[in-house]
């Protein structure tokens, strides 16, 4: 990932997990290549939404399934806030953990998720005389579509994102990594524009706002539309991954994140066009040893393909045809509608 070497591609993602040294010392532990910790930004209003956050698991039927539940392929749908820290206290702590963390090749990295273009630099400018090595700018949080207005800061716009990774780039030194949204149609665009600005490595996407009603109580799940995030989502990711390696070209670090929830996930989404995955609902329903999981699960079968990580990143995303490429083949829908179809 730019000029950072990870021991392998597997990233603990941030969340309420890593937002304790305790957390980021158990992902570290359980072999994760580096840790993306909470993010803060400096509106009190964004970390007082810490308050107000609930979680839920979901079955694939859509039915709300009980927390700590050992049941397969259920989605995270859940409200979150931010860390409730000053920056000055938390970029310390981080760097303390990133430097125990590089005995060992790892890293810690500090996230933001600003609620404007001023904190966004200031804080930028924080973390760099705090002496963090990695600091992740996510602009597309997905709850910023529910949170008070003004204290999330969702970036959409090519232009707009260009001037704040760029603003952002000249007041941090070390390695700048941008989380894109998962909502848009400009992505690899957006992608392109963080990097041109200056982006060492682009994170896609984040997860997508829903609203679920229970058909028992007739209310809506946790009361209030969501972050949804599950197995479902990875597909749609690999898109964009692979529609970006296309456009922002091969030279482009990418970071898959959204859908990932085993070793052969963290392979498909590399097969996508990422050199590293960031994976946080698997860890929140599962715990930190779900990471050594998913990493044994990926070497077997890195071992089994006779291929090494890096080898399989883009090599999906570069057989990729387009629909004008495909040789016609008429009548062939008959074999896919019911019987009655046909008369
Ligand atoms: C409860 C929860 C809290 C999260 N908090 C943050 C956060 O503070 N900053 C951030 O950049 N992403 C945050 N995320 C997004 C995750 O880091 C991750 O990108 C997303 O959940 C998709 O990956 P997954 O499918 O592995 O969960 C959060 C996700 C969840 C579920």
């Amino acid at each position: 990932m730019g000029d950072l070497a990870l021991v392998n591609p597997v990233i603990c993602g941030s969340g309420e997990h890593v937002m304790t040294a305790a957390g980021i010392r158990a992902a570290l532990a359980a072999g994760a290549a580096g840790v993306i910790a909470k993010s803060l930004n400096e509106s009190a209003i964004a970390a007082r939404q810490l308050d107000i956050a609930d979680y839920a698991l979901v079955r694939p039927d859509n039915t709300p399934a009980a927390w700590g539940t050992s049941e397969q392929g259920l989605s995270l749908f859940c409200r979150s806030g931010l860390a409730q820290t000053t920056a000055e206290e938390w970029f310390a702590l981080l760097a303390e953990l990133d430097r125990e963390a590089m005995a060992t090749n790892r890293f810690v990295a500090a996230s933001i998720i600003p609620a404007g273009l001023d904190a966004a630099v200031e804080l930028a400018g924080r973390a760099g005389k705090a002496s963090i090595r990695v600091l992740e700018l996510n602009i597309g949080s997905p709850q910023s579509l529910e949170a008070a207005p003004g204290t999330i800061l969702l970036e959409s716009d090519e232009a707009r994102l260009k001037h704040v990774v760029g603003r952002v780039r000249a007041a941090f030194g070390g390695q700048l990594w941008v989380k894109l949204p998962g909502l848009g149609t400009n992505l690899p665009e957006l992608a392109r524009a963080a990097r041109e600005a200056g982006a060492d490595a682009v994170g896609m996407v984040g997860r997508f706002m829903a609203m679920l009603p229970d058909v028992e109580t007739l209310a809506p799940v946790l009361g209030t539309s969501a972050g949804y995030s599950g197995g479902w989502a990875l597909p749609i990711t690999c898109r964009w991954l692979a529609m970006t390696r296309q456009m922002a070209g091969r030279n482009t670090p990418l970071i898959g994140t959204n859908g990932a929830r085993s070793g052969l996930d963290v392979a498909r989404f590399m097969l996508a066009g990422a050199s590293a995955v960031e994976l946080t609902s698997v860890v929140l329903q599962s715990g930190f040893a779900a990471l050594t999981d998913i990493i044994a699960e990926l070497d077997s079968y890195l071992a089994r393909k006779g291929l090494s990580a890096a080898e399989l990143v883009g090599r999906a995303a570069d057989a990729l045809q387009t629909y004008q490429a495909q040789a016609p083949r008429p009548g062939r829908w008959r074999d896919f509608v019911p019987q009655e179809t046909l008369g």
